[in-house]
């Protein structure tokens, strides 16, 4: 019995963490699901996040309502709102979320935890949480105003059921907030609806959303001042296929589109994303010019997307989707380029163009961008998009090889003669284009060869 207590008193001792002093996300668990189907709880609770206690959670208000004193008022907040959590653990991102952002930025954070109320097995409770979850905060964040905060420098980032909470809370307050950004908002009950029913551009002056599980747990149509659609925005790189992976085949691709704004705050590459009609366009190599933002680059997906803010809100009818791919894990950069080609003789309808790169070191990679078949018309520059994982410096060869789309056809000795190839990055614009003159491709066979830069003297 003795130890029972023992073992129950140790429990509630770290499960409170009254040694220090410090909130904690509520840490639930699939018990608490259950119990919720009979017991439906709901409760919603701040914990705020500062450079100096960056480790330590405190609420956001003292007694009677008295803002903490180490929340600053003339600093951007950035609430964090989760979403579903059927099994009621804390969200594996958070930790790492808060330790980025607060190493990069001298922010107030706000963690919103409605663990009690995301975690039930009934998904649809959870969805009309989020309309009293949002209440809520709109009851706090008026109390905040009254102190002096400004809702211009609030900057909320919800994940899933929490980009639609962001919504409503922007919404409320007719949408003056600072700043929305949805990662991967729910699709399930909010796909298709009316805007006031989900996350809307005119929630907030400017709203992000990254998509990344569109086609199952995410929503598939625009809802912002941008969109970002990495690898079309359904499936992830790097996230299983099957079932039997268990539950990080449910969630993974939903949870890329988190991993991908982080990567954002370490800087180590670019996600440059590209304004297109369409996934299918811009993997035709249709779109890789961002005219509209001269002299800025295209948009980079991410914390500091709201470089482009002052383009993006002007925009009549608003809303732009931009596409990129990324690899398959941290930090999730693809180098991409193009390749046009100019096929002078011998076209077939329509084919694929295998590309490989090779720099002075030895280093082989193929592009991890499967070419769309393409159609080859004669003297026409037709433009493939690649994409490496690794970054090529210094290419000394390409390797192409040439299929034609239908096997009946295939035809072994067939060649191919080529006007010209030029290969250019995307991502640095910058760096010479390499060019390649007067050369044959047979069917089927890897043809190697040494560019040349394209200045009109390499002609
Ligand atoms: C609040 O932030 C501003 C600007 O970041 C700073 O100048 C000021 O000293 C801060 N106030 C307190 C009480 O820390
Ligand atoms: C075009 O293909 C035919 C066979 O289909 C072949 O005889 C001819 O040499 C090819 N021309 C070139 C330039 O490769």
């Amino acid at each position: 019995m003795l130890r029972l207590y023992i073992l129950l008193g140790l429990m509630w001792w770290t499960s409170s963490d009254k040694r220090t002093g410090c909130l904690k996300f509520s840490d639930l668990s699939l018990g608490d699901a259950f119990i919720d189907l009979f017991k439906p709880r709901i409760r919603t609770t701040m914990i705020m996040y500062t450079k100096p206690f960056a480790n330590c959670g405190e609420p956001v208000f003292g007694q009677n309502y008295i803002l903490n004193t180490n929340f600053n008022i003339t600093k951007k907040t950035v609430w964090i709102i989760h979403g579903y959590r059927p099994t009621g653990s804390p969200p594996s991102w958070l930790h790492t979320f808060l330790e980025r952002l607060l190493k990069k930025e001298d922010v107030n954070i706000i963690v919103v935890d409605w663990n009690w109320g995301a975690t039930t097995l009934i998904y649809q409770r959870a969805v009309l949480n989020t309309r009293k979850v949002a209440m809520f905060l709109k009851e706090h964040i008026d109390k905040m105003l009254r102190f002096g905060a400004s809702l211009n420098s609030f900057h909320f980032i919800g994940v899933s059921l929490g980009a639609h909470i962001s919504g409503f809370v922007g919404q409320m307050f007719k949408g003056k907030l600072g700043r929305i950004t949805g990662l991967d908002p729910a699709g399930p009950y909010f796909s298709g609806k009316p805007p006031y029913k989900r996350l809307d551009y005119t929630d907030a002056q400017f709203v992000d959303v990254i998509h990344s599980d569109s086609n199952a747990l995410g929503i598939k149509q625009p809802l912002g001042h941008i969109d970002f659609y990495p690898n079309g925005g359904k499936t992830q790189p790097g996230c299983p296929k099957s079932i039997f992976s268990g539950a990080s085949f449910i969630k993974c691709d939903h949870q890329r589109a988190v991993q991908l704004f982080m990567t954002s705050l370490e800087a180590k590459c670019d996600l440059t994303a590209y304004p297109c009609y369409s996934h299918k366009d811009y993997r035709n190599g249709k779109c890789t010019l961002c005219g509209e933002f001269n002299p800025k680059p295209c948009p980079k997906l991410g914390y500091y997307v709201d470089q482009w803010k002052d383009i993006l809100i002007e925009r009549q009818p608003p809303g732009m989707n931009v596409y990129f791919d990324t690899a398959d894990k941290e930090p999730f950069c693809m180098y991409h380029y193009i390749l046009d080609i100019v096929i002078l003789e011998n076209v077939t309808k329509e084919g694929y163009m295998k590309i490989k790169l090779i720099d002075i070191y030895g280093k082989v990679e193929e592009s991890k961008i499967k070419s769309y078949r393409a159609a080859y018309p004669i003297n026409e520059e037709v433009s493939i998009l690649a994409g490496f994982y690794y970054d090529f410096k210094d290419i000394s060869k390409i390797v192409l090889t040439y299929s034609q789309k239908n096997a009946k056809f295939k035809c072994l000795k067939c060649k191919y003669k080529i006007h010209h190839i030029k290969l250019r990055s995307l991502t640095y614009p910058e760096r010479p284009q390499l060019c390649r003159y007067d050369f044959v491709l047979k069917e089927n066979v890897e043809t190697t060869f040494k560019p040349h830069s394209c200045t009109p003297t390499g002609m």
